[in-house]
């Protein structure tokens, strides 16, 4: 789920920590971690906003509680190097983080960087070799529902895997140019159509559209 200008960019041409939606978007984000296990997001996103979104609406806090579920669900921070700084605020927020690495890792990451609070600020570490490995490694740790946060690099990952299954994107009334367009332009995606689910007003000129992939879409990839 994105926030996106009306030319499809997800943050400003000069890049940085991009606030687009307002509080229609601002709710619709919240109603989807209320219903998530896990939250998903890029350590870039991350090192860039330095926190990770949170519910803060009562009564979807209430909805969880009354569910038996923990507050927020776990942060789940994909990341190659684990150069995450330990005065991010990230750290200090009410929730459970998980570090989401490859295994092996690339050759040239450095594992040992002297102000990276690995892994003992992380409630858990999981090592993946592919992304589908990956998320049924979640779904057996009790994360079946996932929500993508974000960014680009790794929505186009996993749109290129197959392994999302729906889109939300807040379309915001403005255009914003450059080259952070949500997907990242060199990504190979398999051309098949997207079956629109939901579309409503936000507010504040913005549209909230939601899609699926098709059936079709969904029987044509491997298991
Ligand atoms: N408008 C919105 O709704 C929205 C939402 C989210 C983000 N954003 C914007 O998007 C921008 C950041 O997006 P981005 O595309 O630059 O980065 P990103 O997708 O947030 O994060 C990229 C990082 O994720 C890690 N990563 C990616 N693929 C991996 C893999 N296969 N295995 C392990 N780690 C992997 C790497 O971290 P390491 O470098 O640590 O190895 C990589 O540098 C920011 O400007 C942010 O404001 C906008």
């Amino acid at each position: 789920m994105l926030a996106i200008s009306l030319d499809g960019r997800l943050a400003p041409a000069e890049g940085g920590a991009a606030q687009l939606g307002g509080s229609g978007d601002r709710r619709a984000l919240e109603e989807a971690l209320a219903w998530a296990d896990g939250a998903m997001l890029g350590a870039e996103t991350l090192r860039r906003h330095g926190t990770t979104c949170l519910i803060r609406a009562a009564d979807l806090l209430e909805q969880r509680r009354h569910q038996g579920r923990d507050d927020q669900p776990t942060a789940l921070v994909v990341s190659r190097s684990g150069l995450l700084p330990a005065a991010l605020p990230f750290w200090r927020q009410p929730l459970s983080r998980w570090w989401l690495r490859p295994d092996p890792l690339p050759p040239l990451v450095d594992q040992s960087p002297s102000d990276h609070p690995f892994p003992a600020c992380f409630d858990r570490l999981v090592a993946f070799r592919h992304w589908r490995a990956l998320l049924d490694d979640l779904a057996g740790a009790g994360l079946e529902r996932l929500v993508l946060l974000g960014g680009a690099d790794l929505a186009g990952q996993l749109l290129a895997a197959g392994l999302v299954d729906e889109l939300q994107l807040t379309l915001c009334p403005l255009l914003l140019g450059g080259a952070h367009s949500w997907c990242p332009v060199d990504t190979r995606l398999d051309p098949g159509r997207w079956r629109l689910l939901e579309q409503r007003q936000l507010g504040d000129g913005e549209l909230l559209l939601r899609y699926s992939r098709s059936r079709a879409e969904q029987r044509r990839l491997p298991a």
